[in-house]
């Protein structure tokens, strides 16, 4: 649910993780040719979240205020297109709960 709406609302820019194999190659041995990453990866984007609120052993709190701080930047972001309109507080919420998990989903 979140893994599809991240692809379709965020995944022109945001690639999900910088895990993945295939642009770990790129990167490492064609020094980003093809990929030209334009954005922080979805994992980058949590885990500076994560740094920011609550504590890993309260991962209820974590959860809901990491949403509210991705909720806030996407409909206040600095460079980054403003999101409003096309992607709802309750897809966010989504979206940052798939992010929340990624690490242990690659
Ligand atoms: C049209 C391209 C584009 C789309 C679509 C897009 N972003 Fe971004 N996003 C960017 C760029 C470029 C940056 C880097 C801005 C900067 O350097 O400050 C960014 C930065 C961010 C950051 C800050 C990351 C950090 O580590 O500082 C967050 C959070 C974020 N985007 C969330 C989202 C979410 C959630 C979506 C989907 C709902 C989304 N973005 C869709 C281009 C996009």
């Amino acid at each position: 649910m979140g893994e599809k709406l991240f692809e379709d609302k965020c995944g022109a820019c945001h690639l999900k993780s910088v895990y993945i194999k295939e642009p770990m190659d790129d990167f490492l041995k064609e020094g980003d040719k093809t990929l030209k990453l334009l954005a922080p990866t979805g994992n980058q984007m949590l885990n500076e979240l994560k740094l920011k609120v609550g504590n890993k052993d309260d991962l209820k709190t974590q959860l809901e205020k990491t949403s509210e701080l991705l909720i806030e930047y996407t409909f206040n972001p600095d460079i980054m297109p403003n999101l409003e309109g096309s992607v709802s507080n309750d897809e966010i919420r989504d979206i940052n709960y798939f992010l929340f998990f990624i690490d242990k989903y690659w």
